[in-house]
């Protein structure tokens, strides 16, 4: 039998009280334990992700109950103090979630995937390029967008792409810092995060792997983490979307159909984007992307190729083409330098299937027809 969730919410709740209350010698005791619990339930979780998820959460405790044992050798130091007591005195905590530097990548960089780089123009770029138009056509503002599909299809990167391409603050909450951060505070903070939104005239708030904020388990029924989520919709209904000011909430998942239903409300994800693997031209621009700064030789056929390479996503193609690269590469080292071939690509294809399979998509298929 193993530890419950419930068990660590207790201890880690213990703990961050005694953190706050600046008694560091029990808050270290009470977090260590919750991140002993964490490291059990990570053992016994459903998918890599979800592990890995909880592996990251552990870490964190073990860091933050290490940081005790420093406060409690020296009770008048230590950065995480002073934010202990902003957070508890103001709403600064929100600014923690900001991304300062702003990811290089934009839709440039992003092959295929036109219909939603559309969508986001229409709910984020155009009505502030074109006001009067947008009013005078009743263009809402913003909103919810959720990316699904399967892994490796360019989802995580479209959302940083978005935060790129808009001139706005980009929040990201990780489920990470939602479970380690945010225990007996998840209200508020959703709160605060809002406000602090508010005070910007565009802003992007992402949370990836949506799906992890979702407990699989009855008996993690009523956590920090289930109530996160809706009540971030729900604020998102609360918010103008006809105002000065422009909020746009992404989410991405490959496991839509572990989502909450109340999730998948109308009004609240009002745009479902289905992310799946490249076409045609979408493989053609990702060997482009990937090996046109390479040095290739003239024989490599692209459209050859991106027949050969239907059914690959595009974290594949990425693949593929770096250890075709690396395969060119060792030659070199050896003192025979020579450009990437056309066979050398055929090799790698062969040798690697799809990471998608068929199969896989059929579970999306289903929840595209029927929504869950
Ligand atoms: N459409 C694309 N255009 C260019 N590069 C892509 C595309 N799709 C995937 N890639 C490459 O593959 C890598 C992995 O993609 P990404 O992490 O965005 O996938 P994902 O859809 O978020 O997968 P997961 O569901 O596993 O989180 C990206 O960093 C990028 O280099
Ligand atoms: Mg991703």
């Amino acid at each position: 039998m193993g530890v419950s969730y419930s068990t660590f919410e207790r201890l880690k709740s213990k703990g961050v009280t005694a953190y706050k209350k600046g008694d560091y010698a029990a808050a270290g005791t009470f977090l260590t334990e919750a991140a002993g619990c964490m490291v059990e339930l990570a053992e016994s979780s459903d998918t890599p992700e979800l592990r890995r998820q909880r592996e990251e959460v552990a870490a964190e405790l073990i860091d933050l109950a290490k940081d005790c044992k420093r406060f409690e050798a020296n009770p008048e130091g230590g950065r995480f103090r002073q934010r202990a007591k902003e957070d508890e005195e103001s709403g600064a905590a929100a600014s923690d979630w900001i991304v300062q530097d702003k990811p290089d990548i934009g839709f440039d960089d992003i092959a295929g995937l036109d219909d939603i780089k559309q969508e986001i123009r229409l709910k984020m770029i155009y009505p502030f390029s074109h006001p009067e138009l947008a009013a005078k056509y009743g263009i809402n503002i913003g909103g919810g967008v959720l990316l699904y599909g399967p892994p490796g299809t360019g989802k995580t990167m479209m959302a940083k792409a978005i935060a790129h391409e808009i001139d706005s603050t980009f929040f990201v909450i990780s489920p990470a810092q939602i479970l380690s951060k945010w225990v007996g505070e998840a209200e508020q903070n959703v709160r605060k995060l809002f406000e602090a939104a508010k005070q910007h005239n565009r802003s992007v708030i992402f949370i990836d792997e949506i799906e992890a904020l979702v407990p699989r388990r009855k008996s993690e029924g009523s956590t920090v983490m289930a109530r996160v989520v809706p009540q971030i919709l729900q604020e998102l209904e609360g918010f103008d979307r006809k105002g000065e000011r422009a909020l746009l909430f992404v989410g991405a998942t490959n496991k839509p159909w572990m989502l909450d239903e109340a999730m998948l409300r109308p009004g609240r994800f009002d745009t479902q984007v289905y992310v799946g693997l490249p076409d045609a031209p979408a493989r053609f621009r990702l060997l482009e992307i990937y090996l046109a700064d390479r040095p290739i030789a003239a024989d490599l056929d692209l459209g050859a190729l991106c027949d050969r390479l239907d059914g690959y996503s595009g974290a594949d193609i990425k693949n593929l083409c770096m250890q075709a690269a690396q395969m060119a590469f060792m030659d070199a080292m050896g003192g025979g330098e020579r450009l990437i071939t056309h066979a050398d690509m055929l090799n790698r294809i062969e040798m690697q299937l799809p990471s998608v399979k068929p199969g896989d998509l059929v579970r999306f298929d289903k929840f595209k027809q029927t929504g869950r």
